[in-house]
């Protein structure tokens, strides 16, 4: 059932050309489990589309290719349904599958890259929606124990792009299945943001449902975020840095224009994107990496760039924005 030396190039959407020792695609909890009592250190495979490989692997590399999406509560006196999905799932086809359905919460999340195991690990989010807020609990399996352990919303201690997996419970757990809170008949539509507003005036929607949103969301992510099928990349490889009122009304004397989302407690979100534009990487290329052109929070990788090449490129993103703006601006995509 293992496949010995194998290029990891189709199974990352950076498309970076790791060589893994040993792999194998698990399709079943039964499978995963006798791999993980035979090999106890193991490198966990989901869709491959938030890791940037900078070397080889030597641990077994095990994908998880579980599928199943069921019903598992749908009472006719209220108005939510609870969805448990299996990991490896595709995370769109899932939103694809609730719109057909008429099942609401997903649509703001529609054509995010990966599968539904991964999608709590950095709580993905998207258009106003976090994973944290259709999320209902998960199933793991503790690596050390080889049992089944469930968390709730509480115990995945949701942040932003953030979660207890990325943290405390980092390399211990192997989600199995999310479990997911919709609506049914009556959805509560999030539609305040910009670019969706502008996508329904331009196409004469005023009563939108489910799936106008969800075709909203597409059109905007493929007109600014590059298709990996056609252009490696993991989506945004940085977080958006989070500064203080004070440093911020500063900044604003010199970039009157800059953009921001207000948080609590003083503190305001800085889209990373901006500073990168600003430091003057946007769609810059450096050898066989690049800076997106429609969106600077994207890397891309033009042409077989290796991991390094492209975590190079990064570095150097860091180091002027952090001399120019003096923000630090953190990598969010797992660096193997
Ligand atoms: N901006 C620039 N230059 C750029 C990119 C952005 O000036 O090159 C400015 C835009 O003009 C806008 C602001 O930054 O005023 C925000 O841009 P955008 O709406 O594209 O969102 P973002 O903050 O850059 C975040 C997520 C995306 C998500 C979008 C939409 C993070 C790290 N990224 O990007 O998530 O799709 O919001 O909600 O929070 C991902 O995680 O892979 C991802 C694509």
């Amino acid at each position: 059932m293992f496949q010995k030396n194998i290029s990891l190039k189709k199974y990352n959407t950076f498309g970076i050309d790791v060589n893994a020792k040993s792999f194998v695609s698990v399709t079943s909890l039964a499978q995963l489990k006798r791999v993980i009592t035979t090999f106890k250190d193991v490198f966990i495979l989901s869709g491959g589309s938030n890791i940037l490989l900078t070397k080889n692997l030597s641990k077994p590399v095990i994908q998880i290719n579980t599928k199943g999406i069921e019903i598992i509560e749908n009472k006719s006196d209220n108005n939510t349904v609870l969805i448990k999905v299996q990991a490896g799932e595709n995370w769109h086809d899932l939103v694809l599958w609730c719109i057909e359905n008429d099942f609401g919460g997903l649509e703001n999340l529609s054509l995010i890259p990966g599968n539904v195991g991964t999608s709590p690990i950095q709580n993905i989010g998207a258009y106003g929606i976090e994973l944290k807020d259709i999320f209902y609990e998960l199933e793991a399996l503790e690596i050390a124990t080889n049992e089944i352990k469930t968390f709730n919303k509480k115990a995945c201690n949701f942040e932003y792009r953030n979660s207890f997996f990325k943290n405390q419970g980092k390399g211990k757990y192997i989600i199995i299945n999310v479990t997911l809170k919709l609506t049914k008949n009556n959805h509560k539509l999030n539609i305040e943001y910009g670019a969706i507003k502008t996508e329904f005036e331009t196409n004469k929607i005023d009563k939108p449902t489910i799936k106008d949103v969800s075709n909203a969301v597409i059109a905007i992510r493929k007109s600014k975020l590059p298709d990996p099928k056609k252009i490696g990349n993991s989506g945004s490889f940085f977080k958006n840095p989070v500064i203080n009122k004070a440093y911020f009304e500063s900044l604003k004397i010199s970039y009157p224009k800059i953009p921001h989302y207000m948080l609590p407690d003083d503190l305001v979100k800085i889209p990373a994107g901006w500073l990168i534009e600003q430091s003057g990487f946007k769609g810059k290329r450096f050898g066989n990496a690049g800076v997106h052109k429609n969106q600077a929070l994207v890397l891309v990788n033009y042409d077989n760039a290796t991991g390094l090449e492209i975590l190079d490129l990064a570095r150097k993103i860091q180091k002027t924005v952090l001399e120019k703006f003096n923000i630090p601006v953190e990598i969010e995509v797992n660096i193997i």
